[in-house]
C-alpha cells in the first residue's frame, strides 16, 4: 500500500469541494486504507480525502493512545452540535501551525462505514473536534479560516517559504 502525497496550504486544491460517495467498493476501501497508513505515517489523527487530491467525501479518523481505533466516515454529515469548546488544532496539510479554533463541544454524526453500512454516533472532546475539521476539509474549509486576516497572512508567508 502506497503512502499518499498530502496537499499543503496554500494549494487550491484543498478549497475543491469534495462529491459524495455514490457507492462503497474496493476502490474506495483500497483508498481508505491508503489514507489509514498514510495518517498513521505522518503522523496525525485524521486525513481527509481533499488533502491526499481525491475530491470524494471520505475522511479517516483515530483519535485513540494506541492507534487501535480506526474510523471511516464515507459521506459523514454533522446532524447536531452541542456546547462550544475553544481547543489547540493543527493540520497535516499546515505542518507546524497550531492554533486556538472555536468548535462545537459534542456531536452527532451520521456516516456509512468501510462496507458502506450507515451508522449513527455521538461524539465529544477530540474525536468530535476532529470530525468538525475533517468535515471542513470536505467542505473546502481549513482551520486557518477561522482565524484573524492578520494571523491567516502570516501562516500563508511561512507555508511558501517552507515551500522553496
Ligand atoms: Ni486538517
Amino acid at each position: 500500500m502506497p503512502l499518499l502525497d498530502i496537499l499543503v496550504y496554500p494549494d487550491d486544491r484543498l478549497r475543491q469541494v469534495a462529491a459524495p460517495v455514490s457507492s462503497v467498493d474496493n476502490a474506495t476501501r483500497n483508498l481508505v486504507d491508503d489514507m489509514f497508513e498514510t495518517m498513521y505515517d505522518a503522523p496525525g489523527v485524521g486525513l481527509a480525502a481533499t488533502q491526499v487530491d481525491v475530491h470524494q467525501r471520505i475522511v479517516v479518523i483515530d483519535v485513540s493512545e494506541d492507534k487501535d481505533q480506526p474510523l471511516t466516515l464515507i459521506n459523514p454529515e454533522i446532524v447536531s452540535t452541542h456546547g462550544k469548546l475553544a481547543g489547540e488544532e493543527g493540520c497535516l496539510s499546515i505542518p507546524g501551525i497550531y492554533e486556538t479554533v472555536d468548535r462545537a463541544e459534542s456531536i452527532v454524526f451520521k456516516a456509512l462505514d468501510k462496507d458502506g453500512v450507515a451508522y449513527e454516533r455521538e461524539a465529544d472532546g477530540l474525536l468530535a473536534v476532529c470530525v468538525q475539521h475533517e468535515v471542513d476539509h470536505l467542505d473546502g474549509k481549513l482551520f486557518v479560516d477561522y482565524l484573524s486576516a492578520l494571523k491567516k497572512r502570516r501562516i500563508r508567508k511561512k507555508m511558501l517559504k517552507h515551500e522553496k
